[in-house]
């Protein structure tokens, strides 16, 4: 089966199971500063998860396009790629596991036509200290399923020492049956949620002798042994708890989450054993093979990290909340992207300057008609990928030049000091990442703290690592934060106001502390506009404007002038905030919540910065005081 018809018949098949198909989230969180991207299908969702009603219902069913950066070195091990799409379904309150473990079993073994009998699963071992249970209940639904394929599926404990013996089901503890953004119980902050799943992993051979072969030949192999011989396809999560600070409390309603990467199931369906040599991967690969002259099979890992990170950078850009190469956030990964899949093209000898806007072409091509966003922004994809391509080619060679003959102290140390490292990032533009990658290459260290230290002196960038970034935990849900995310509602407006129906957001940032929010506009605001918009967002305040929310098709809300960053295919609720009084309507936004009710509450309006973020794109920081 192609992709395509993978991806449309698990939303059909959901859909048959009374699901309303609701679109992809965009790729940047709105509104969550705890991290830069969305990585997960929960992420957008959380709110509903935690009690709020989603406009389209209980029992939802996505793809979501997801990015992490925290894999882009893993790429090129057969199933890892950054950017991914995360079929999803979800139960918001509604059903639970004895309707998700057979419906997903259903619809691998007779829609996509998978055999049964290297299907095997994994359930949470529970655990004591925190006051859940051993997932009984799904060990025996997972037996009565197995059943119906005539599969007698024993369960055992303890696979790490003992292997697999002739189990079907497995149990296994924290670290590998329990799903939260942060992981394990133990590393969960307060007022994250997450809880026990149920994992399916499919068994691409053992006659592949992938374990004989591998680093862990003296243990025994199991499904979760990172030999290779087994691959995750599929993991129902019952969100179900909330880290308090005592420890763990029942959410007010049982969730499932259920998560499956398109690639790997494609992959699976389409007998490869690598998700690179996946009808998804065919025409950018093709493509490379065209530009550099040479073959896939003989240059795989080169092939693999310029496929995997030009399509993301391609997703990222081509986003409604498109995101521009830069130094800081979201920009510097996009930017370490492109520059690494550069580099891997001099490997290949790829030297015709401009050639990745050719591949970018083509991951537009190939998507375009699933995620329609990518058509819109193709000119900003293809224009911005030229620029950050050119930028770098003018200086890789040289750098790579220096890299090689440098007189990096390695004689006696093997390190690269933080001065040469600072030099190549400033002078030829290598992220640190990608000189260290060079460096480990070689054999040799970088001295990470003495580069981070010259980059301090040079003050130029603040930048932040997505990898280490999340950590607060949920999006938080203080009143503080929603007070500022009303007053982005208020701000919003007044800049078209005072600047023209031209400025649309571009994306938002919110702490407890203070506002961040992009919007296009091509000049710098000056003193009187800035004053202007002030006074604009202190005067609604001042007037108690009511905060009102109406659920609705998203076609009526755009037939009645509420804006917002938000297209779909499908004819979905959605919400929409009106603030409005004695007839004059002051702003109104399709948005998922949650706001106060009434501007009165709010405080003193602020702007403490005005600056650009990106090209035609200005932020303004903001505070209530
Ligand atoms: N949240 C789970 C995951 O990301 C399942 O969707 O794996």
């Amino acid at each position: 089966m192609k992709s395509k018809e993978i991806r449309q018949k698990y939303l059909e098949f959901f859909q048959n199971q009374n699901h309303v198909i609701v679109d992809s989230a965009s790729l940047i969180p709105e509104n969550d500063s705890s991290s830069l991207f969305i990585s997960s299908g929960m992420q957008p969702l959380i709110p509903y998860l935690l009690g709020e009603t989603h406009p389209a219902g209980t029992r939802l069913v996505d793809s979501q396009k997801s990015f992490r950066s925290g894999d882009i070195e893993e790429v090129g091990d057969n199933r890892h790629n950054t950017f991914f799409e995360m079929l999803g379904n979800w139960s918001l309150g509604d059903y639970f596991k004895k309707e998700q473990l057979p419906w997903f079993f259903e619809f691998l073994t007779k829609t996509v036509g998978l055999d049964p009998n290297r299907i095997y699963v994994t359930v949470y071992a529970g655990n004591e200290k925190i006051g859940v249970e051993r997932d009984t209940e799904s060990v025996d639904l997972w037996k009565q399923i197995f059943k119906t394929v005539n599969i007698d599926a024993k369960d055992y404990d303890n696979a790490e020492a003992e292997g697999m013996r002739d189990g079907r089901i497995f149990y296994f503890g924290d670290k590998k049956n329990w799903w939260s953004r942060s992981g394990e119980p133990a590393n969960m902050p307060v007022g994250e949620i997450g809880g026990p799943d149920s994992e399916v992993f499919y068994d691409l051979g053992a006659d592949l002798r992938r374990h004989e072969n591998s680093q862990w030949k003296d243990e025994p192999c199991h499904v979760n042994c990172d030999c290779g011989r087994f691959i995750e396809i599929g993991n129902s999560v019952f969100i179900q708890f909330i880290k308090t600070k005592d420890g763990f409390e029942p959410l007010k309603q049982k969730n499932v989450d259920f998560g499956g990467g398109l690639e790997r199931i494609t992959m699976v369906s389409q007998g490869k054993d690598n998700v690179f040599e996946t009808d998804l991967f065919a025409n950018i690969l093709a493509k490379i093979s065209e530009l550099s002259g040479k073959h896939y099979r003989d240059n795989m890992r080169a092939f693999e990290v310029i496929a995997d990170h030009l399509k993301a950078a391609c997703f990222l850009m081509g986003d409604d909340k498109g995101v521009t190469p830069s130094n800081v956030d979201q920009g510097y990964i996009v930017r370490r992207l492109i520059r690494r899949a550069v580099r891997y093209g001099l490997d290949l000898n790829i030297n015709n300057i401009g050639w990745t806007k050719d591949i970018a072409e083509i991951v537009v091509n190939d998507y375009a008609d699933i995620y329609s966003e990518l058509n819109r922004n193709k000119n900003f994809i293809i224009s911005e990928m030229r620029k950050e391509e050119e930028k770098f080619q003018k200086t890789l060679a040289k750098g790579m030049k220096e890299f090689s003959i440098s007189d990096f102290r390695f004689a006696n140390e093997k390190i690269i000091s933080g001065v040469d490292a600072f030099r190549l990032y400033q002078s030829y533009g290598f992220p640190i990442e990608m000189t260290e990658e060079l460096a480990i290459e070689k054999g040799l260290k970088i001295d990470r703290q003495g580069f981070d230290e010259e980059l301090k002196k040079h003050q130029s960038l603040s930048r932040t690592a997505s990898a280490g970034k999340f950590k607060g935990g949920l999006a938080d849900s203080s009143e503080q934060t929603t007070k500022l995310h009303t007053t982005a509602h208020l701000l919003l407006a007044a800049l078209r106001q005072v600047l023209g129906e031209h400025v649309s957001q571009k994306g938002s940032n919110i702490t407890a502390e203070r506002l961040r929010f992009d919007f296009c506009h091509s000049a710098k605001m000056t003193e009187d506009e800035l004053t202007q918009v002030e006074n604009i967002v202190n005067e609604i305040i001042a007037q108690n404007y009511p905060v009102v929310c109406e659920e609705m098709a998203l076609t009526e809300a755009k037939a009645k002038g509420a804006t917002g960053i938000f297209e779909s295919k499908y004819e979905e609720q959605v919400k929409a905030y009106k603030i409005a009084k004695d007839n004059k309507i002051f702003s109104y936004e399709i948005c998922g919540g949650p706001h106060v009710t009434n501007t009165g509450i709010l405080g003193k309006f602020k702007i403490t910065k005005e600056e650009s973020s990106s090209a035609g794109i200005r932020r303004i920081k903001a505070v209530l005081e």
